[in-house]
């Protein structure tokens, strides 16, 4: 596994640093495990979608379930993107963040009468609908006093991805959307409804994706559909291709992003309306890291186990994907000679094993600190309190400046709701 180092977030002196400070100096201010952010990083990862996306007039509406932080969205709106949403709770981070709803888009498979009440009072701008059922609600709730409500059908095109089985969701038998052949007989049953404006076709077909091919696929079948709609008078007006542009976490590999937006603006040629991406790992990802102390050396057979403080529920993607990240020593003076180790957390869960046979300095030892890269996005999001353990604070840094984004919730906190 390679090291997926960044402009950011780099070795300097043999100090891993985030921008001007290094990941040890915060480590004696803050209590480890801790999530910390570059927001230098984060722009950067924001202008290299920019710069793929915008020449082709194509609209970036970040998907904020990868991190919503309220000061990370606060960068997004700052830089002018929309959100893309799943729940009420992330409606009330975006607003509190400051982002305008009309550049609030509501997707999700099960959202709630009381959640869609909640978005359309707030003027959210679209709806991406993912059910017949889904859309017979929103019907009921659209009404003279609501005004028009702007909806696009989730379509599942059914296209294979490469990526964990885990994070399809384009495929028949994935929960996720509308089957292509049912969108006309919908848009043929809402054409009249006087306040549902369906106008729009949305597609999600998964994440960490490296190649532009089904992407491709997925919106060829999309623009058939688009022309079959408008040969019966419908007029649609935007497409959101969705997110899921895959990152490197270490295997040497991501999906080039100005590649992928050209072959995008490719497929998509012809289409007049408003066309919409959904990114979310390629804009936080890469930017993050989650640092963590080594509580134990344990020595064992085949290799000796790294107990470190951080776990799976402050870190789930390996437990839940299988999915793997690179662990960095956060200062190398010392590492000439490597040794394999197994890196877990202290959760009584087998599962709980961040690594097997993963290769760091022999001179490692307990109070010694590591850092997991390539966690921010789906990283602190993702935390659960299991174990009785408490939710992690999260740390962005600007140059010199470390600023703390979301202080630890601890237990003594959590046991307050408990009568
Ligand atoms: C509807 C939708 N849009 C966008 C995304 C973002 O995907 P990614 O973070 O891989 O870009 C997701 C991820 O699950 C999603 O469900």
């Amino acid at each position: 596994m390679t090291s997926p180092l960044t402009e950011h977030i780099l070795y300097s002196e043999n100090q891993l640093h985030i921008e001007s400070c290094s990941i040890e100096s915060i480590a004696t201010k803050t209590n480890t495990p801790f999530y910390c952010y570059s927001k230098a990083q984060i722009l950067t990862n924001i202008q290299r979608c920019k710069t793929a996306f915008n020449p082709h007039g194509i609209d970036i509406h970040y998907a904020m379930k990868a991190n919503s932080n309220i000061s990370i969205l606060k960068l997004i709106a700052e830089q002018g993107l929309g959100v893309d949403l799943v729940s009420s709770g992330e409606l009330l981070r975006a607003q509190a963040a400051g982002i305008p709803e009309k550049s609030m888009i509501f997707s999700g498979v099960g959202k709630t009468s009381t959640e869609l009440t909640l978005a359309i009072a707030a003027g959210v701008g679209q709806f991406n609908v993912e059910s017949v059922e889904e859309l017979e609600l929103l019907a009921t709730l659209a009404t003279p006093h609501t005004g028009a409500i702007c909806a696009a059908l989730r379509v599942n095109p059914d296209v294979a991805v490469d990526t964990h089985k885990n994070i399809t969701t384009g495929r028949k038998g994935n929960k996720f959307g509308i089957p292509i052949e049912q969108a006309l007989s919908l848009y043929q049953r809402y054409a009249d409804h006087p306040w549902i404006k369906l106008s729009g076709l949305a597609m999600h077909i998964g994440s960490q994706i490296q190649s532009a091919a089904p992407y491709c696929q997925a919106i060829d079948k999309l623009m058939a559909l688009v022309e079959k709609l408008e040969e019966e008078d419908f007029s649609i007006d935007s497409l959101d291709l969705g997110g899921g542009f895959g990152v490197d976490y270490g295997e040497g590999a991501s999906l080039d992003l100005a590649s992928v937006a050209q072959e995008i603006a490719h497929s998509t040629a012809g289409f007049k309306g408003r066309i919409i991406i959904e990114p979310g790992r390629s804009l936080l990802a890469s930017a993050g890291v989650l640092v963590s102390r080594i509580t134990y050396i344990k020595e064992a057979q085949p290799n000796p186990f790294l107990i470190l403080d951080a776990a799976m529920n402050d870190l789930m993607r390996p437990a839940l994907y299988q999915a793997s990240h690179p662990i960095v020593p956060t200062n190398t003076d010392n590492d000439s000679c490597m040794r394999h180790y197994d890196v877990v957390g202290p959760i009584c869960e087998s599962t709980d094993t961040f690594a097997r046979n993963y290769p760091l300095s022999e001179s490692l030892k307990a109070g010694g600190l590591v850092a997991f890269l390539c966690t921010g996005a789906y990283g602190s999001v993702m935390s659960s309190t299991y174990n009785s353990r408490s939710i992690l604070p999260e740390l962005l840094v600007s140059g010199t400046e470390t600023q703390i984004i979301r202080k630890e919730i601890t237990q003594v906190q959590l046991i307050k709701y408990e009568q």
